[in-house]
């Protein structure tokens, strides 16, 4: 059978980069290109004064959906030039969008980078705004990436987790036995408390290898405050994003405390954060010696991986490249495969994960 070139276009929270790539799902998954784009700082600031409410809103969101959907365009179109493919041999660009506003409580999602200036500036049929459809049948718009992490990573027989290690942390539970269901959601922060907080007090994008938090001592007491934010304790179908963990939630917590930790034992607490909120949700679910596969940038923090190791003895983990696919591009590679999906008039998202009234065909095409 002749492959079918797919697109995938993903730019998540932490906002360091947009990763593009370049695949084929037939006859089996392959990755043919990789790119990561720049994030330009000025736009970079623009989503993050986005992120929360403001003033004159409306226009600063038109002009940041044009740019961002330029830029995306760019990204596909410097993919193209880097691996010698041509506009005609894509079948189709799935383009994850910039999300500005995540709130599933009032049943929206904002996902933004004009998928009209994709496909105008690329040649290539676009498919984008793949969260909403979901939300409108009930669901939280979120994770939808499961599906893809069963489709290319479930094994029948053995039970596996995915833990994608992006500005949140997710997980995608596959159980072996094919009469049980997929399940995922959003643990918690990821890495963009860590990334938030070394900007702030040392002008980093992010703590390489953790050797910040690693020089730091846990705050038990800051631990136990953190873990007290509610978002720990309410039951799946659940999603989340900078909206609930951002520096100001963070010096809440802080301003509680009788003391001020010092800034590296600020660190290392939440990097322990996102290790104990993962591993008590994957506890909680009895998988049987369950192998863990780590995705996302976080993956390459080392003290994340040793803390998470750490809190889950039993488990061995490692990362998504055991099983053919490097850690970076996951997420990307899934937006690619929706696109197909939808061409395909196929589900994608899992109700059982969402929460939704019933799998849905996700998104919109916006033509060649
Ligand atoms: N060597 C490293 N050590 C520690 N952290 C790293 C390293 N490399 C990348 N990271 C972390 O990974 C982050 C980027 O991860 P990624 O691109 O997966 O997240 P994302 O863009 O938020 O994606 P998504 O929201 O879709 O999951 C960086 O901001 C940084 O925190
Ligand atoms: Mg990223």
């Amino acid at each position: 059978m002749k492959p079918e070139y797919y697109i995938g276009l993903m730019s998540g929270t932490s906002l360091d980069s947009v990763d593009a790539v370049l695949v084929s799902f037939v006859p089996e998954f392959q990755l043919h290109a990789s790119l990561s784009y720049p994030l330009p700082a000025t736009l970079r600031q623009q989503i993050l004064t986005l992120n929360h409410c403001g003033p004159n809103e409306i226009d600063q969101l038109g002009s940041l959906d044009v740019a961002l959907g330029r830029l995306f365009a760019d990204a596909a179109n410097a993919l193209l030039t880097h691996s010698n493919f041509l506009a005609k041999q894509v079948c189709a660009i799935g383009s994850h969008g910039q999300t500005i506003r995540h709130r599933p409580e009032r049943h929206f999602s904002l996902q933004i980078g004009d998928p009209s200036c994709i496909a105008e500036q690329t040649g290539i049929t676009t498919v984008a705004d793949f969260r909403r459809r979901d939300l409108a049948a009930g669901g939280q718009g979120a994770p939808l990436v499961p599906a893809f992490h069963q489709a290319l990573f479930g094994k029948p027989g053995q039970d596996r987790v995915v833990v994608n290690l992006g500005g949140m942390a997710n997980i995608t539970l596959l159980p072996g036995h094919e009469d049980l269901p997929v399940l995922g959601y959003d643990t918690g922060p990821g890495n963009v408390l860590m990334d938030s907080w070394i900007r702030q007090q040392r002008g980093l994008d992010y703590d390489r290898d953790g050797n910040w938090a690693s020089s730091g001592q846990v705050q038990p007491e800051l631990l136990k405050r953190m873990l007290e934010h509610p978002y720990f304790q309410r039951k799946p179908p659940k999603s989340t994003g900078r909206e609930q963990f951002d520096l100001p939630w963070l010096q809440q917590m802080l301003d509680t405390l009788d003391e001020a930790p010092s800034p590296e034992n600020i660190q290392a607490t939440l990097l322990e954060l996102t290790a104990v909120s993962l591993a008590q949700a994957i506890d909680q679910h009895g998988l049987n010696h369950p192998r863990l596969f780590l995705c996302g940038g976080g993956s390459h923090n080392r003290a994340l991986q040793n803390r998470l190791q750490h809190h889950l003895p039993d488990t061995e983990i490692t990362s998504t490249e055991a099983l053919g696919l490097a850690p970076d591009w996951v997420e990307a590679a899934a937006f690619a495969w929706f696109a197909m999906r939808t061409l395909n008039r196929q589900t994608s998202s899992l109700a059982a994960v969402t929460g939704a009234q019933g799998n849905r065909i996700l998104g919109a095409i916006y033509p060649a």
